[in-house]
């Protein structure tokens, strides 16, 4: 005899015919698939159910209330300090947390930066820093506060505390064809982020081959979607739709990345890491209630002494030299002309598959994989000049690194226009 208030074929079925799920049924199906009382395929159907039939503004925000309420929720209310935090939807290249939450942090605001891995060929924060040797984002709650306090910057490991349903659910849609939901997306970005604590958070969803959102019009619509939950859970939250149709920077791998951080933290590197760094942090510090032009950090070094900081606190050596993998090979250029297309996913998926990423949780990535580019779009190139170098380990995985390029560039007459900043949501509180 069950004592569960609902039945889940009801909850799935009101779903399917397109009804609306009311606060409680939320509440429960969320709870009881958490603690394993809703079973993986009656999920599997209803996530179904909510990628076809989508959900109103009430129940998202309540589905959201409900996936936070499954785990813990943090508190750096007590900090004595604003706090304000950044999520991109990933990209490649996307390296713009490493200089931003040190850079934030110098203007006096703490940033709870909660990463995780790199699943495909996105890379994850922590990948990237954890090529510096000693570096851990293991960090207890209690740890992350001290931080905080300390230096104002941090960057841990998400625990399994922060809405477990999140975790078990975003196993589920990655195996049944339902990631692609701008409802399930954004409950699922949100809930993580809402439970870290942050009062601030600026999104940067990216729009682009390398992104989930490929078009404009739905990287808008998943941008004010997001917005519009944090608004209702109390966190002012403010977003920025970013180019990704090619990569970000120079570098796309994990201690290239690092590399090329420090170079934007010492003041130079790639015109577009600073644009979108500095654009990013000024959101943070607007949101924070901070008065400052960003820029000024990066020039007078604040900002690389708290990366210094930050690195050291979670046992990282900031003077490590980060090294080069064994093997390279430069990819050239075969005619001359004007650089017209990079396409990020090639790109992406080319560095993934030198070691840069991972296949599957469990695998291991090489810290010095990846690639670094010697022309972006609209670069002039000679015939025969390297484009980009291809860096690994294993000299094996060039030939598929390779093909992966293969049509991922174009080389023609015509500059190509890239506007880097395409669109802004603002905040709603
Ligand atoms: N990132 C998440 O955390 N969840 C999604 O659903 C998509 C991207």
């Amino acid at each position: 005899m069950t004592t569960e208030p609902f039945d889940a074929v009801q909850v799935i079925t009101a779903k399917r015919d397109g009804r609306a799920l009311s606060d409680a049924q939320i509440d429960w199906v969320l709870d009881a698939y958490t603690r394993g009382a809703v079973a993986e395929e009656q999920m599997a159907a209803l996530a179904m159910a909510v990628f076809l039939n989508g959900m109103t503004p009430g129940e998202l925000a309540r589905w959201t209330a409900a996936m936070i309420a499954t785990g813990e929720r943090l508190d750096f209310s007590g900090l004595g300090k604003p706090t304000a935090d950044k999520h991109s939807t990933g990209g490649i290249g996307d390296k713009i947390t490493l200089p931003l939450g040190p850079l934030v942090a110098s203007y006096g605001v703490a940033v709870p930066q909660l990463s995780g891995r790199g699943l495909g060929y996105t890379g994850g924060t922590l990948d990237k820093l954890e090529s510096i040797p000693g570096w851990s984002g293991a960090l207890s709650n209690d740890q992350m506060r001290r931080q905080l306090a300390e230096v104002g910057a941090v960057v841990a490991q998400a625990g399994a505390g922060l809405a477990p349903a999140d975790r078990k659910l975003y196993s589920l849609r990655d195996v049944t064809g339902t990631v692609d939901s701008i409802p399930l997306i954004s409950s699922s970005i949100m809930s993580k982020k809402i439970a870290e604590g942050t009062s601030a958070l600026v999104l940067d969803v990216k729009c682009g081959t390398g992104a989930f959102m490929r078009e404009p019009e739905r990287a808008k619509q998943l941008a004010e979607t997001m917005v519009g939950l944090g608004a209702a859970h109390g966190v002012k939250t403010a977003a920025l739709i970013t180019d990704m149709s090619t990569p970000l920077g120079l570098t796309v791998g994990n201690a290239l990345e690092v590399r090329e951080s420090v170079e934007v933290l010492a003041g130079g590197g790639p015109a577009d890491v600073v644009e979108l760094t500095l654009a990013l942090a000024a959101e943070m510090l607007r949101l924070a209630g901070v008065d400052a032009d960003p820029a000024a950090n990066l020039a007078n070094g604040k900002a690389m002494d708290c990366w210094r900081k930050m690195v050291a606190a979670q046992g990282g050596d900031p003077d490590a030299d980060l090294g080069w993998a064994r093997e390279s090979q430069d990819v050239p250029a075969t005619a001359d002309g004007v650089l017209t297309r990079l396409d990020a996913l090639g790109v992406g998926v080319a560095a993934w598959r030198l070691g840069a990423g991972r296949a599957r949780k469990e695998d291991p990535v090489q810290a010095r994989a990846g690639i670094v580019l010697h022309a972006k779009p609209g670069d002039h190139v000679r015939a025969g000049q390297p484009l980009m170098t291809l860096h690994t380990d294993t000299a094996e995985l060039f030939a598929r690194a390779l093909e992966a390029l293969e049509g991922a560039w174009e080389i023609g007459a015509e500059e190509p226009q890239r506007q880097l900043i395409l669109d802004r949501v603002p905040e709603q509180l």
